[in-house]
């Protein structure tokens, strides 16, 4: 069985943001490598963005449209396709990849609409391809552990979720400086009906998600832009009712001064309570009714599989980012490896999101922004 798989990147040319993550988080398992790319907006821009990556000319594209068309037609051509280009290509990449047989990894917000993701999904399935999105925050090991946990019921039954997701970098008008991550991200053609709430919050509603297996009943949502004449919201208030009675509180926020990446996560049932934070991600805090509270600590014994095969590092040296970002991708190549050989099931294939995780993401987003004009709790279903 094949064990090494080529890629293709769309996005992450000179000057990109986020492209040079996954490509770093892709090479740290070692197993995949980029082989081509159509990398920025315009042509000269691609190919010299290509040549600085070292990639053969021949595989330097101008286009996405023409890396797809002439990808198809090699005999070598890539496995999956990795895109990281703003919000408003991601659905006509990702249709093309997946018509022309690409695997595709795609990053989030998965679509403008949550109709263009179901498209995904569909076409995805009737394609036989694997379509996920790097929802990277639930590649940590320890946000795997409390996931095992809570759906072991160690907590009970779950009454409270919070969830903050918080930044500080947007709090003045940086878009008028010609930031690029600033300018694309609070223009609605670019970045869809969310501002925030689509750059971090979708974030943290998958995070809540993937951790609970709880279903929304319905959201109340204040969304406001505190930065004058910004056209899309810069911060995000959420009130969730879950089936089964849990009540969730997601805030997400990018005026916060003094916030670089705060996301939080805390989770109380009947018969407990744990706690998770971005800044110290290898220790989850688990506090019981009886007061007794532990602190699992990534790479110690006892902890559950899904945490121990998600780690990289020995016990001890602490692990972040890179390697969650990593996970996802080692979930990704699982399930593409899977899908060609049809051997057992991977343990991090299972735990990779994959796009219908990225249609709930962007139906939270229009749930919100219609909650928010309307000033009234909307029912999810
Ligand atoms: N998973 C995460 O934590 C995370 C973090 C940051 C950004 N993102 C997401 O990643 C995406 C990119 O964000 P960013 O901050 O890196 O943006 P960016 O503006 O820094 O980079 C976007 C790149 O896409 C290129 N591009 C634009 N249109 C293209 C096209 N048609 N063909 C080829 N390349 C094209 C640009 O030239 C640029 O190289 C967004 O969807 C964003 O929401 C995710």
């Amino acid at each position: 069985m094949k064990d090494q798989l080529t890629y293709a990147m769309i996005g992450g040319g000179i000057g990109a943001s986020i492209g040079q993550v996954h490509r770093r988080a892709i090479s740290l398992d070692g197993r995949a490598t980029i082989v081509a790319g159509a990398l920025s907006s315009t042509p000269e821009k691609s190919i010299k963005s290509a040549q600085e990556l070292g990639l053969d000319p021949d595989r330097s594209y101008a286009t996405f449209q023409e890396l797809f068309e002439r990808e198809a037609s090699r005999e070598d051509r890539v496995d999956f396709v990795s895109i990281v280009t703003p919000n408003d290509t991601h659905y006509p990449i990702a249709r093309l990849a997946l018509e022309h047989g690409f695997h595709v990894v795609l990053d989030k917000p998965a679509t403008h609409t949550s109709m263009q993701a179901q498209e995904l999904e569909e076409l995805a399935a009737a394609k036989g391809l694997v379509c996920c999105v790097t929802y990277n925050y639930t590649g940590y090991p320890m946000i795997r552990q409390a996931r095992a946990m809570v759906r072991d019921g160690v907590l009970g039954t779950i009454r409270k979720v919070l969830l903050e997701y918080h930044q500080g970098w947007l709090a003045s008008d940086l878009e008028s400086t010609g930031h690029k991550q600033a300018s694309w991200r609070v223009d609605p053609a670019k970045a869809g009906l969310g501002g925030a709430l689509g750059d971090i919050g979708t974030h943290a509603e998958n995070l809540i998600s993937f951790v609970t297996g709880l279903t929304m009943k319905s959201v109340y949502a204040n969304l406001h832009a505190f930065v004058p004449n910004r056209p899309l919201d810069d911060d995000v208030s959420v009130l969730i009712q879950y089936q089964g009675g849990a009540h969730g509180v997601l805030t997400a926020s990018q005026i916060c001064i003094g916030e670089t990446n705060g996301i939080s996560i805390r989770i109380y049932g009947d018969q407990g309570g744990l706690s998770w934070y971005h800044a110290s991600p290898n220790d989850l805090r688990v506090t019981m009714l009886d007061g007794n509270a532990t602190t699992y600590t990534r790479g110690e014994p006892g902890l559950h599989d899904d945490a121990t095969f998600s780690s990289h590092t020995p016990p001890g040296h602490p692990e972040g980012y890179l390697e969650a970002f990593a996970n996802i991708y080692r979930g990704a190549i699982d399930a593409i490896l899977l899908q060609t050989s049809g051997s057992d099931e991977s343990q991090l294939a299972r735990l990779t999101p994959r796009i219908d995780a990225g249609r709930q993401g962007v139906r939270f987003i229009e749930k919100c922004v219609e909650s928010a004009q309307k000033n009234t709790r909307i029912n999810w279903v």
